[in-house]
């Protein structure tokens, strides 16, 4: 049988402009966690903010996550790059390895979570 999604609200649509990401904190699996929430190329992703090097945040030395062009998302710490569409490391360093996605959706000029491991959230 399969399994019914429920979707948790975040923001409307046009709070989440493109090329910029909110941070947001959530319970995710039973326990609180940061959650990146970012538009790119005119769809929205979500990530949790844990780098696949070791467990800091993207942003944990600079005040963003995206990288200089705006492209791609960058580690503040040691410089990892990833793509913002699939959250894989295009670095040498953890090449292949992925940010932990979260499942997300946007319908009717809403944004939000439609993930089962997502209980709850603020801003
Ligand atoms: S902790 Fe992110 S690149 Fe090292």
């Amino acid at each position: 049988m399969d399994r019914i999604i429920p979707k948790i609200a975040i923001c409307p649509s046009h709070e989440l402009a493109e090329g910029q990401y909110r941070k947001l904190k959530m319970r995710f699996e039973g326990r609180e966690d940061e959650c990146l929430l970012l538009r790119f190329d005119g769809k929205v992703y979500a990530y949790i903010n844990r780098c696949v090097h070791m467990p800091r945040r993207l942003d944990c030395e600079q005040q963003t996550v995206f990288d200089h062009t705006g492209r791609f998302l960058r580690c503040s710490m040691h410089g990892i790059v990833y793509t913002p569409q699939t959250g894989a490391s295009i670095s040498t360093m953890c090449e292949g390895e992925q940010l932990r996605a979260v499942e997300v959706y946007e319908e009717g000029g809403e944004v939000g979570f439609a993930d089962f491991r997502v209980t709850g959230f603020s801003c």
